[in-house]
């Protein structure tokens, strides 16, 4: 039954992925360094991923609070921290030789939904055949949203890594300055305007402050892997935001992933 529906899976990747071809994988390759998510293939695929019926509406019970973060840096430190990194970067030193690398995940923990982040912690890399470990049997349930509580508190800087095994922490203005050189080639590449690349960079400088200030447990839909409907939909109802300027980052977000510049 299990393998019948891993076979589905990797069938409906493979259609997702054929009208791009070779050209375009090679390009997400050498374009995912430059946005600080590791050098790993298929990143995107996984981020735009259904989640699995059991997982899909599963928000987090367990508060951020400082008994969270205890228990969970404990947790990082000793099973994760190897192949993630100190800072949740993707560069610990247990993850160097792997294929698809070790995730950034401080980083995309920031904008992939409760659901998403423990559908991928309990299953590990089984459903899409990679070296993500399965914790299913090795953390029960409250450990594995205390860590991920422990994730998203590492990517807003609200706690330091601990410097145990080594590996970078997040640095919003080395990701600002990667978001910037990544919207120029989509400009000059064609794919968007200067006006879009604009009101892009505008609204994602947004969606940080949100996340940081409101964070985004129990945010999302089950519908997809990422929080940001939600939150361009907060941001528009607050007057934030237009509607039309985050129809248009929407947009741009969508285009600048098919043209594999972004994940
Ligand atoms: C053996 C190395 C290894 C260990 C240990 C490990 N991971 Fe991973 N992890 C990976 C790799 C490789 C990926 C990228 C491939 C993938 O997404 O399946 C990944 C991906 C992830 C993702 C998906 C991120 C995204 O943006 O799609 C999450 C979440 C995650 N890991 C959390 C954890 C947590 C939490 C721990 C500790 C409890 C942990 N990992 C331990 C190797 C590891």
């Amino acid at each position: 039954m299990k393998r019948i529906w891993i076979l589905v899976l990797l069938a409906g990747m493979l259609a997702a992925c054929a009208p791009s071809g070779d050209n375009a994988s090679a390009e997400v390759e050498s374009a995912s360094p430059g946005m600080g998510m590791g050098p790993g293939g298929g990143m995107m695929e996984r981020h735009r991923a259904s989640i699995p019926a059991d997982f899909a509406d599963l928000t987090n019970p367990i508060a951020a609070d400082d008994e969270s973060l205890t228990r969970g840096e404990e947790i990082f430190t000793t099973q994760c921290a190897t192949c993630h990194g100190d800072g949740g970067m993707g560069d610990g030193p247990g993850g160097a030789a792997l294929d698809p690398a070790p995730a950034a995940i401080a980083h995309t923990s920031q904008m992939m939904s409760d659901a998403y982040l423990f559908w991928r912690i309990t299953e590990g890399g089984i459903p899409f055949e990679t070296s993500m470990i399965p914790y299913r049997d090795i953390l029960d349930e409250q450990a594995r949203w205390d860590v991920i509580n422990y994730i998203r508190a590492l990517g807003s800087g609200q706690v330091m890594p601990q410097g145990k095994m080594g590996g970078n922490a997040f640095d919003p203005e080395l990701e600002a300055a990667q978001r910037a050189e990544m919207l120029s080639t989509a400009v000059e590449q064609g794919v968007i305007t200067q006006k879009e690349a604009d009101n892009f960079d505008f609204v994602h400088g947004e969606v940080d402050v949100y996340t940081s200030t409101q964070g985004i447990a129990g945010m999302g839909s089950s519908d997809r892997p990422d929080v940001l409907d939600a939150i361009l939909s907060e941001l528009v109802n607050s007057d934030v935001l237009a509607q039309d300027q985050a129809d248009s980052f929407m947009d741009v977000h969508d285009r600048l992933m098919d043209a594999g510049l972004m994940q």
